[in-house]
């Protein structure tokens, strides 16, 4: 029960990273406040999380729009109450070479991928602010947010982005007690990576580089959220873990 009495919202909980999140969340007791632009999907992740005897309050929610954020947090603390941990986790990738891409293509990816944490963040601080309490932000990053990938550039620089974002964050709202942290998963077997891990080659260069020698699972991701969410990480802000087997250490 290490998030009992904590309520938090998670964004892009209908599958994936944000649902092993809610689900992580929810068997150490935390209410949830949930959204995604797939509500089918977000309403099973809820019927999954309420199995654990948590409240949770499953919500269709564009992070790109600020109507919609303004709406989802508003209505979390409505239906349940102050919120104590913030996920940014809703995400997209489709692959473009630089030289090939469109406006669209770039502002679609950094809007979903970055925009979206100022939108989120930005309304969940007036509330922190507002009502005098502290909280814990926690960022979908990546390894991407550090070393290039190919046909890549707008995810690269959407991902670098978050990491300059949460450090600022941490530096100017640490004082009023809200630290805000990183995720930076390698490759995670979810929707998002599901086409790549069909391809042999790509899967056999990945394992040459990974050092614990496997894909990584959304559970090994909810297990570091948890952390970073919990009063455990109270003295961690500004930070970074990589959630990569190893990748990154060469
Ligand atoms: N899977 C990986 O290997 C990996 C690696 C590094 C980082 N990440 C990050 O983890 C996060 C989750 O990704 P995932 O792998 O679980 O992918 P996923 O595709 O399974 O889940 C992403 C979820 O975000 C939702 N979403 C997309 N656009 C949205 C929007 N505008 N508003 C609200 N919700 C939206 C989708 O509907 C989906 O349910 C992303 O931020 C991703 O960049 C994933």
């Amino acid at each position: 029960m290490r998030l009992k009495n904590k309520i938090a919202i998670i964004t892009g909980a209908a599958a994936g990273n944000g649902r092993a999140i809610a689900l992580r969340f929810a068997e150490e007791g935390c209410d949830l406040a949930i959204s995604d632009i797939n509500l089918a999907g977000v309403q099973e992740t809820a019927e999954l999380a309420s199995i654990h005897g948590v409240r949770v309050v499953a919500m269709k929610a564009d992070v790109t729009s600020r109507a919609d954020v303004e709406t989802m947090v508003s209505e979390a603390v409505t239906q349940l109450g102050p919120i104590g941990v913030l996920v940014n986790n809703a995400g997209i990738f489709f692959n473009a070479s630089f030289d090939q891409m469109t406006d669209d293509q770039w502002a679609r990816m950094l809007n979903v991928n970055l925009t979206s944490v100022f939108l989120m963040s930005q309304t969940v601080i007036r509330h922190w602010l507002a009502a005098n309490r502290g909280g814990s932000i926690v960022n979908l990053a990546s390894i991407s947010s550090s070393i290039a990938f190919t046909n890549s550039a707008h995810y690269c620089t959407a991902k670098a982005g978050l990491l300059g974002l949460s450090r600022c964050l941490a530096l100017e709202f640490g004082p009023r007690g809200i630290r805000s942290n990183c995720l930076a998963p390698g490759i995670i077997e979810t929707a998002m990576t599901r086409p790549a891990l069909s391809d042999e080659a790509m899967v056999a260069d990945w394992m040459r580089r990974i050092p614990l020698k496997r894909i990584g699972q959304p559970r090994d991701v909810a297990d570091a959220a948890l952390f970073l969410a919990s009063d455990e990480s109270r003295y961690i802000t500004g930070d970074t873990i990589y959630i990569d087997g190893g990748w990154m250490v060469e």
